[in-house]
């Protein structure tokens, strides 16, 4: 009720303001720019820019923020955005690692000190979480998600969600969640960024959809459309998209900002002649604010003198944007985030490092681990680390990584050195290059390697190989890396080896011939501490992927909950849907992850045989640790529609649990299913 009343209030508020506006005074709430905030002080005096992104720390947002509420007409405040993808300073593992961990309170959590910190230097809004699926890894933005899944990605999103938000939206620590990029951005043909998605409805609304839905839900504040079409509709002029289904069938009250002058870029999608007709339909598709395109700023007046949009289109817009900033409190404490003291008390702190330690070791997964050589023993003779991303202090913090900084990183042979103090010889040597192609380390490292008990080979890719514009075409290792575990694993010694990227890899021989292999993608400060907790068996490794990895890249896309087809792949007759060199299998599947305990599974009973409209089926199975250590084990559990008016998908994730036991002992572990579980889009596109 109380929310009610508060939320009447704001409208009333939004309203009488509105009626105060000049038409310049309303644009200006629907215009958004990047930096560079003393250049634009006129523009901020005059009411006519709205926010900023890319303005950072405690004074520089309070002397622009000063401005607009001491010396424009109005005092309408400014809203600061930034990309706080996986942390603001304390930098956590890249989205795709954290969701590997499976656990949601995790993920809250590290959210909820990446709010703490983004609003210590006066940021109010995260142009975050990228919620988009992702199911070629030739994307270099597959980083920045939770994966294939809409299942698993609809949690995540809510839980990040929450973390940025927090339970109230004017508390000085919570962070304006932006859920992005709306839509099927990640559908992009042939992993290309920026690329033409040309997909069904039924794919739409039952793959790209649902995580959206789910940071609504959450409460997300705003969303951020994305550069892409879907058959042939860019998201930045997609009405069915931005209104009939956001609004219409969803209900969400906040606003829509575009991505980075995404509706400019109606023009060269081919759907605008003109930066005024791109306005035009961004605008009336539901665009409520125009991130650096210039097109609302320079042509939404005239637009609607020329009644070429009515003035209730555009009060919608503004009343979409100060709604929310009534409700983060903003017209109350327009300095709230201004606060230096907080900036030097919050920021990077010892508990946040634990934090993000913490998230980094759930965050792992361990795909190999053949003779246990993992975990290592501490009392190690020599221990050989060898690799170009070893020592590297950049990489680890992955793309995207805010105001995180490599002398903030402990890099993988740091972390082992704090490990094991004096009593191991610890030799190290690059071997080769990250990208560039050399083989001339490759002696020094040999001559290590035949000195060492055992190698540890950290490859892969460096940071910024992934994320925006990182598309790549090839998705085995780069460079020489490949080459250089050969040669390692030709010495005889145990080798494992210690992938570090942003995407799944196409690393099949090493799969075949390599005994340890454990999966770190970025893991941001805490990177050495984290393995090493994992290398030496401090932490055992609970993490379970969430994209399927290729064998090769010609097997892309691949993912797990795929279409049975009229030829399901069976490797030993031609006739079926395969390809003639390699299996069809992924290399390792959604889902998949080792510990260095064992789990088996007993006893799955369903409560019933039928589930009725109105009932609940109960799902009941014994998990049992069989190994001789702790561990943790994410329960999941799939259902398949083996007949139905359409196809349907072979496996789908509906639900998980996250379990630890103890050696030898046993959990009931419970899921309830409801038909609202196993609806889908029926052959009329119904919801059934
Ligand atoms: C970029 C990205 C988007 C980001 C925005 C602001 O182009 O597509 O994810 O939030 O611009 O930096």
């Amino acid at each position: 009720f109380c929310s009610l009343r508060a939320q009447s209030l704001i409208d009333r508020q939004v309203d009488s303001l509105l009626s105060l506006m000049t038409v310049d005074e309303k644009v200006g709430q629907l215009v958004q720019y990047s930096g560079a905030p003393v250049q634009r002080e006129t523009l901020v005096r005059q009411g006519r820019i709205g926010s900023f992104l890319n303005v950072l720390g405690a004074n520089s947002t309070r002397e622009v923020q000063r401005i607009a509420v001491e010396e424009s007409r109005l005092k309408i405040p400014l809203i600061f955005g930034f990309d706080v993808i996986h942390g603001y300073r304390t930098t956590f593992p890249i989205p795709l690692a954290t969701a590997c961990s499976w656990d949601l309170d995790l993920i809250e959590k590290a959210e909820r000190i990446a709010a703490t910190e983004a609003t210590a230097a006066g940021v109010h809004w995260t142009f975050s979480p990228m919620v988009d699926i992702a199911r070629d890894p030739r994307w270099g933005r597959i980083a920045e998600g939770a994966g294939e899944d809409p299942y698993l990605g609809s949690a995540v999103a809510a839980a990040r969600v929450r973390g940025f938000q927090g339970p109230d939206l004017k508390s000085p620590t919570s962070l304006l969640a932006c859920a992005k990029h709306f839509a099927a951005y990640g559908g992009a043909e042939g992993g290309r960024d920026y690329n033409t998605v040309d997909i069904s409805e039924r794919t739409l609304r039952e793959i790209y959809l649902p995580p959206f839905k789910a940071a609504v839900d959450a409460g997300a504040g705003s969303l951020m459309c994305s550069f892409n079409e879907i058959a042939g509709m860019p998201s930045s002029a997609n009405r069915m998209l931005l209104t009939d289904i956001l609004r219409g069938e969803w209900k969400f009250k906040g606003f829509v900002v575009s991505d980075w002058n995404s509706i400019g870029e109606l023009l060269q999608h081919g759907v605008a002649a003109d930066l005024k007709e791109a306005a035009i339909l961004g605008l009336k598709a539901g665009v409520d604010m125009d991130m650096e395109a210039d097109a609302y700023h320079n042509h939404l007046a005239s637009a609607l003198q020329e009644d070429r949009i009515t003035a209730s289109q555009l009060d919608e817009a503004v009343r979409r944007v100060l709604r929310v900033k009534f409700q983060l409190g903003l017209f109350e404490n327009p300095y709230r985030n201004c606060d230096t003291d907080r900036e030097r008390r919050d920021i990077l702190t010892p508990e946040h490092r634990e934090a993000a330690r913490k998230t980094a070791q759930r965050s792992i997964v361990l795909l190999k681990n053949q003779n246990n050589v993992l975990p290592l023993k501490k009392e190690l003779k020599t221990l050989a680390i060898i690799g170009p991303l070893a020592d590297d202090k950049e990489s680890p913090l992955g793309p995207w990584h805010a105001m995180g900084k490599p002398e903030d990183v402990i890099s993988v042979l740091g972390g082992i050195k704090a490990k094991l103090g004096t009593g191991t010889k610890v030799l190290f040597t690059r071997g080769c290059e990250i990208e560039k192609p050399s083989m001339s380390g490759f002696t020094e490292a040999l001559d290590l390697a035949r000195q060492a008990d055992v190698v540890v080979v950290v490859v892969g890719e460096s940071g910024q190989m992934s994320g925006e514009a990182e598309s790549r075409s090839n998705i085995g290792l780069p460079g020489s890396q490949e080459d250089l575990v050969r040669a390692l694993h030709g010495t005889g010694k145990p080798v494992v080896v210690v992938l570090m990227n942003g995407r799944p890899l196409a690393v099949q021989w090493i799969a075949e011939n390599v005994p340890s292999i454990v999966e770190t993608w970025f893991l941001g400060v805490e990177t050495g501490n984290a393995i090493a907790d994992v290398l030496f068996g401090d932490y055992n490794p609970s993490g379970k992927l969430t994209t399927s990895f290729p064998r090769a890249t010609g097997q892309v896309p691949i993912y797990y909950n795929h279409k049975n087809t009229g030829r399901p792949a069976v490797d030993s007759v031609k006739w079926t849907s395969k390809y003639l060199d390699l299996k069809n299998s992924p290399l390792y599947p959604f889902g998949y992850g080792l510990s260095y305990t064992s789990f088996s599974y007993l006893n799955l009973e369903l409560s019933a045989k039928t589930l009725k409209p109105a009932e609940s089926l109960l799902v009941s199975v014994t998990v049992k640790n069989t190994g001789n250590r702790s561990g943790e084990e994410v329960v999941q559990m799939y259902a398949r529609d083996e007949v139905a008016s359409v196809t349907r998908p072979v496996r789908e994730l509906k639900g998980f649990q996250k379990i630890s036991l103890a050696p030898g002992e046993s959990k009931r572990v419970q899921f309830s299913l409801t038909p609202e579980d196993l609806t889908f889009y029926d052959r009329d596109m119904k919801w059934t």
